[in-house]
């Protein structure tokens, strides 16, 4: 390319970058070509590439169409002000073929961001995943190859991302992947279907391999994991935080892998209301067994590892399938098979303050593996009352109605 050439693909790329010194204000594509859905990540991509260090990216009060994938790491001392929407298109097979790997269970994210120093700001602007198209197309399945995570924050440190609103996310919504103080504050979701297909894996909130997380003020509306900390999350903090539909607050799924394993200390869960949810404050293992299991899309257990020192404090259950749980074999359990082995070791759990509505006729039911039985499991003033004393839980992926693993293998510091 000559010079000239150079200059004007130039001008003609950053025509809706408006660049004023270390600040680049973005403006949609369509404004220019009669409303056209013209893909507007180019000009996105450029502008943190111009002020991503030191610098300030705001997106206007525009709809940007997000056709293709965004990775903007590396941030360094950057503030990001989303004011306007972001579309993410409904262009599943290009989705599938395209979004970046997040290594964990094989998944793939929309958009990779991250930094040091980082503040994101939603301050009026939204993320539209434009999620339907995905949960027709999962069709109630589970970890669907290709379904991209919305929003993934990677290998950062100080980052703050407030006031960010995710609706109709793709899959789980918000994703912090190796990084450390991160905070979501004021954080808003809502994962809602208008088909007969549910949102089934919209988690709202999941982290891994990270430390020292805050989320505070959150409401999440979805249809799996409101918030879930995956291995080696260390030191969250996730307080006043509002979760519609799903499964509740978890520490896992954890032991999916023998050659990582998990640890999971210092996380607490404060003033929490769990409403219309298939359970509520627990922690889940794989068994401690390698087998595949369809449910979760791939193969899994015989991970190890520990979790300690969980706190589940200031809780209101509405209409909470089972409250408060411990299970060593989420995927197992259905078939029986190799439920007793899990190798992980859960200690130092406490449930204080837990009041509400079971919708069954349990609250609790506690399942530690033969192999490690927990020691310091504590709860303190739970009142839990059933909507129906009658109505059994029943058994995970069955319509069987037994009360299961109530209380077993839990132990006092003395191990008895
Ligand atoms: C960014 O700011 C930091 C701290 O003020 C400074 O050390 C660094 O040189 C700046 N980087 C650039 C590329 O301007
Ligand atoms: C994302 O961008 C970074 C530069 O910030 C680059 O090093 C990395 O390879 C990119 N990752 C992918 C998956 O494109
Ligand atoms: C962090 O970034 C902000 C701009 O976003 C800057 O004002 C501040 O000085 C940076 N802090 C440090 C410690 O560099
Ligand atoms: C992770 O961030 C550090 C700066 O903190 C950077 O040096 C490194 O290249 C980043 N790694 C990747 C894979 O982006
Ligand atoms: C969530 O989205 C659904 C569907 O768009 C809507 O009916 C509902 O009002 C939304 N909830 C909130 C709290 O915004
Ligand atoms: C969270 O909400 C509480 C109560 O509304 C408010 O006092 C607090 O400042 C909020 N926290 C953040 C980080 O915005
Ligand atoms: C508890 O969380 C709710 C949001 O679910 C919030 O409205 C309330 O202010 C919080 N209470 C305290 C004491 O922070
Ligand atoms: C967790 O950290 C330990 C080292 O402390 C490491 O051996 C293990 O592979 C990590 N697991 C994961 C899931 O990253
Ligand atoms: C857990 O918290 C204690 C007390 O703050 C701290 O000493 C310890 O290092 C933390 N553990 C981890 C794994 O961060
Ligand atoms: C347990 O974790 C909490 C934070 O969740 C921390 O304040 C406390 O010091 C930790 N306790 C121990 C014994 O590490
Ligand atoms: C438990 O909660 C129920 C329903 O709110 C209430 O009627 C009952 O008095 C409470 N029990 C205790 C021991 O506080
Ligand atoms: C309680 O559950 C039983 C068994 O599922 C059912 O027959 C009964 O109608 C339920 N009662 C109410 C009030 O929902």
């Amino acid at each position: 390319m000559n010079l000239w050439l150079l200059t004007l693909w130039v001008t003609l790329v950053t025509a809706w970058v408006d660049n004023q010194g270390t600040t680049c204000t973005l403006y949609p594509e369509s404004l220019t070509h009669q409303g056209q859905e013209v893909d507007d990540s180019p000009s996105i991509q450029q502008a943190f590439d111009m002020c991503g260090t030191n610098g300030t990216v705001i997106f206007s009060e525009n709809v940007f169409h997000v056709n293709t994938v965004l990775n903007t790491t590396n941030l360094l001392n950057c503030d990001v002000h989303l004011r306007g929407e972001l579309r993410f298109s409904a262009n599943v097979p290009y989705w599938r073929t395209h979004a970046i790997s997040v290594v964990l269970q094989d998944q793939v994210t929309a958009w990779l961001f991250g930094g040091h120093n980082v503040s994101f700001y939603g301050e009026g602007g939204f993320y539209n995943g434009n999620g339907q198209a995905w949960y027709n197309a999962n069709r109630n399945e589970s970890n669907q190859a290709g379904r991209p995570m919305s929003f993934t924050v990677y290998n950062s440190t100080d980052l703050r991302v407030d006031g960010l609103r995710v609706i109709q996310p793709q899959f789980w919504a918000t994703f912090v992947w190796a990084s450390k103080n991160v905070s979501f504050t004021n954080l808003f979701v809502n994962a809602t279907s208008d088909s007969e297909w549910g949102t089934m894996n919209t988690d709202g909130f999941d982290s891994w391999q990270s430390d020292n997380l805050l989320v505070e003020n959150a409401t999440i509306i979805m249809g799996d994991d409101c918030i879930a900390a995956k291995g080696n999350t260390t030191n969250l903090l996730a307080k006043n935080i509002y979760c519609e539909g799903g499964t509740g607050v978890t520490i896992g799924s954890i032991g999916q892998y023998p050659e990582m394993p998990d640890y999971n200390l210092n996380i607490t869960f404060e003033n929490v209301t769990i409403k219309d949810a298939m359970d509520g404050a627990y922690i889940k293992t794989w068994q401690g067994t390698r087998i595949f299991t369809p449910s979760n899309g791939d193969w899994g257990g015989g991970g190890t590892g520990l979790v300690k020192n969980v706190t589940f404090r200031d809780f209101v259950m509405d209409n909470v399938g089972l409250p408060i749980q411990v299970a060593q074999c989420v995927y197992s359990a259905g078939s029986n098979k190799s439920c007793n082995t899990s190798t992980l070791q859960i200690e130092d759990v406490k449930w204080e303050n837990i009041r509400g509505t079971s919708r069954f006729n349990i609250a609790s039911s506690i399942y530690c593996s033969d192999e490690v039985p927990c020691p310091n499991m504590s709860f303190e003033n739970v009142n839990i009352t059933s909507l129906n004393a009658t109505r059994g839980q029943a058994y995970y992926d069955t319509d069987i109605q037994y009360e299961l693993f109530q209380c077993t293998n839990v132990v006092d510091h003395l191990g008895n």
